[in-house]
């Protein structure tokens, strides 16, 4: 970096981002096909746009609230009773513009210079970034692979803690590896982190996006209303909103009034229109996300079955997402292998190594797209692994 824009020492000291650059990588090539970003190729259905001509029509085009409009509010809070039998009420609500702004919410609310997190790895990058502009510092717990599936060993996670923790960062269920924390751990990790008055934060963006029940676990089935605990949402994935922006963050309600200052000074509201696509996809989207959970279910059969014919590939089955995360055989490096399969196959996916150190070694594939785009995928990859 250029010395002579002297940028702030935590901008500059930023640590790469392997899977960002990768993108960046395969985007500047031509006819690449890209399976390396986290959403689907379903456009957002209908009725999320009708709703939001209706409200443009109507001349929502101004500043609102600064936490969001309170009928938004009312409607995720609506949610939460019907999906979650939970009693959420909206001063616990903040609507923010993405999922990414939830987590920067929460993470500035919370973390000084030199603060400690204890974050759970592999995990979206992201969240390592936001810890590391809020000048704080992480450490990685991480899952392990063990007998065909991802654990948990939570004496590990807690032992990581120290006295300067101030955050336990978790991604439930877990972006890359399709983990999904169980209600009895999170009750373990809860009371733990509530005898040493550490906060968790806890990104449940996939939440919906699982094939055995309606919903994932949520910190918010188990928690308190004054626990020290934000969840941060979005309505970009379940609901195929990617571009649109427009997540949520839950907190206790004694953190309104910092919430609301910080995102005042941050973006002052969030974008209005946007906020109404949401309250048509909380309202009317059931059916949808039923529908895409059908064809990503296939999809998933149809890739892991592909993926037993390939002898080099190692893949656990995730229980939740819409992501493979898996390991080639004599393929240590995979920003090396990430490059080649640009480079020789016109295949893009996301290097493990952008999900902390456990990923190193380890490919993402997203596999939410079309069967044909997808078979099409793993006929590149087998060609490039031969
Ligand atoms: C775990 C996780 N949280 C948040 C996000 C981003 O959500 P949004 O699009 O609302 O910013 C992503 C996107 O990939 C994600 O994987």
């Amino acid at each position: 970096m250029d010395d002579k824009l002297n940028l702030r020492r935590c901008i500059e000291n930023l640590s790469l981002n392997p899977g960002a650059e990768m993108v960046r990588y395969g985007r500047a090539k031509k006819d690449i096909l890209s399976l390396a970003q986290g959403e689907g190729d379903m456009p957002t259905p209908d009725f999320i746009m009708e709703g939001v001509r209706k409200a443009m029509m109507a001349g929502k085009t101004f500043y609102g609230p600064v936490l969001g409009y309170e009928e938004v509010r009312q409607e995720v809070s609506n949610y939460y009773t019907r999906l979650y039998n939970i009693n959420m009420p909206t001063n616990r609500i903040f609507m923010t513009g993405s999922g990414t702004t939830a987590m920067h919410f929460a993470l500035n609310a919370l973390l000084d210079k030199g603060d400690e997190v204890v974050a759970l790895t592999p995990i979206w990058k992201n969240l390592l970034g936001a810890v590391e502009l809020a000048q704080a510092k992480f450490r990685e717990v991480a899952l392990r692979e063990t007998e065909g599936q991802w654990q948990l060993d939570m004496d590990r996670l807690i032992s990581a803690c120290t006295k300067k923790t101030k955050v336990i960062l978790i991604t439930t269920p877990s972006n890359p590896a399709g983990w999904v924390m169980s209600r009895e751990e999170m009750q373990v990790l809860l009371e733990f982190a509530r005898s040493q008055g550490i906060w968790i934060v806890s990104d449940e963006v996939y939440g919906r996006i699982i094939y055995d029940r309606p919903h994932a676990p949520s910190f918010l089935e188990v928690a308190e209303s004054e626990d020290r605990l934000f969840i941060i949402n979005s309505f970009s994935k379940a609901w195929a909103m990617t571009g649109w922006r427009m997540g949520w963050l839950v907190g206790p309600a004694q953190s309104e009034n910092a919430i609301r200052d910080i995102a005042l000074y941050n973006n002052l509201c969030p974008p209005s229109l946007t906020q109404y696509a949401a309250m048509e996809a909380l309202r009317h989207g059931e059916p949808f996300i039923r529908q895409q959970l059908d064809l990503w279910q296939s999809n998933m059969d149809f890739l892991f079955k592909r993926f037993e014919t390939i002898d080099r590939i190692h893949a656990v089955c995730p229980q939740s997402t819409f992501y493979a995360f898996f390991r080639v055989e004599n393929e240590p490096d995979c920003l090396t292998l990430a490059r080649r399969l640009i480079d020789e196959a016109g295949l893009s996916l996301a290097p493990g190594c952008a999900f902390g150190k456990i990923g190193t070694g380890y490919m993402r594939l997203c596999f939410a797209v079309s069967q044909k785009k997808l078979d099409e995928a793993v006929d590149r990859l087998e060609k490039a692994l031969k």
